[in-house]
C-alpha cells in the first residue's frame, strides 16, 4: 500500500529541511506546494498568486487542490511513497486529500515538527534558497560551500519575498487559524517530533518515525 507522510508544522519548523532529505533516502517523492508555487511564479511575478504568496496568505483551496491533482497526474513516480509538504493546509484540503488518497488506495501518515514562533523567526530571517532547484540554506547554520551559489545546482541563493519578520508572524498567525486544526484532524495518525533540536537530531528521530511507518506497511 502507498504511504503517505504528510510533514506539518509552523512556518520555519523544517518541514523542506526534513523531507528533503527522507524522500531520497526513502526513495520516495516530495511534493511541496510552496515550491511549486514559487516556480509558477517565475512566469507571473506580479500577478494575483504572487500577491498572495508575498503578503503571508494562503491560496484558495481550489488552486491548491488543482496543483496538488495536476502535479500527480503528470509527475513521477509514486511508487515507494510521497511526502507532502505543506499540504494540506485547511480542513477542506484534508477532506480532498482524503479523497485522493482512498483512489489511490494509499494510506496516510503525518509527522508533526513541533516548534516556536521565536525559534522559527530565527531560523526563517537566516533562511536562503536555491533560485532554480529549492534547495535550503541558513546563515549562518548551513552555509553553501561557494558564498551565494547552491552546491548542487550551482544557481544563485536568494531570499524568499515571504521571509521577512512581519510576513513570518502574519504566516504563523494563518497557520493557527486555519492549519493547526489538522492536528486534531489527523490525531489517529499523527506523530509528535521535536523540531527545535539541531537538523541531525530532528532528522534521526524522523527517520524512527519513518521506518516504524514502513514497518506498519508490511
Ligand atoms: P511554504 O513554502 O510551504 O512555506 P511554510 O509552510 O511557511 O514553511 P517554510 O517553507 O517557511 O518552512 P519549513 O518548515 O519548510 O522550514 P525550512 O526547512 O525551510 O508556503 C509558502 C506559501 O505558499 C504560503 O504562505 C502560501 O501562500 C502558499 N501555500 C503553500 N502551500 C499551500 C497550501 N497547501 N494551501 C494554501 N497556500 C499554500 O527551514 C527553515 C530554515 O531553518 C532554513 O533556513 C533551514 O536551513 C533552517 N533549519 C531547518 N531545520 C533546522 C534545525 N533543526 N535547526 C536549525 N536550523 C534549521
Ligand atoms: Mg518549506
Amino acid at each position: 500500500m502507498t504511504l503517505i507522510c504528510i510533514f506539518l508544522g509552523v512556518p520555519g519548523s523544517g518541514k523542506g529541511t526534513q523531507a528533503n532529505r527522507i524522500s531520497k533516502q526513502f526513495g520516495m517523492a516530495q511534493l511541496s506546494t510552496g515550491d511549486l508555487f514559487r516556480e509558477a511564479l517565475k512566469n507571473d511575478p506580479n500577478g494575483k498568486l504572487a500577491k498572495i504568496v508575498s503578503a503571508g496568505d494562503l491560496v484558495p483551496d481550489e488552486m491548491v487542490l488543482e496543483l496538488v491533482k495536476r502535479t500527480l497526474k503528470s509527475k513521477g513516480d509514486y511508487s515507494k511513497g510521497i511526502i507532502f509538504d505543506g499540504f494540506p493546509r485547511t480542513i477542506k484540503q484534508a477532506d480532498a486529500l482524503k479523497e485522493i488518497v482512498r483512489e489511490m488506495g494509499a494510506k496516510i501518515q503525518v509527522i508533526l515538527l513541533e516548534l516556536g514562533l521565536e525559534k522559527a523567526i530565527r531560523r526563517i530571517s537566516g533562511r536562503r534558497i536555491c533560485s532554480q532547484c529549492a534547495m535550503v540554506y541558513h546563515l549562518p547554520n548551513h552555509l553553501p560551500k561557494e558564498e551565494g551559489i547552491c552546491d548542487h545546482c550551482g544557481a544563485d541563493l536568494i531570499s524568499r519575498a515571504d521571509d521577512t519578520e512581519e510576513k513570518i508572524k502574519k504566516r504563523h498567525h494563518v497557520y493557527l487559524e486555519s492549519t493547526l486544526p489538522l492536528v486534531g484532524y489527523y490525531k489517529n495518525h499523527l506523530v509528535r517530533v521535536d523540531a527545535s533540536q539541531v537538523p541531525d537530531d530532528v532528522y534521526r528521530n524522523v527517520e524512527k518515525c519513518m521506518k516504524a511507518m514502513a514497518n506498519d506497511q508490511t
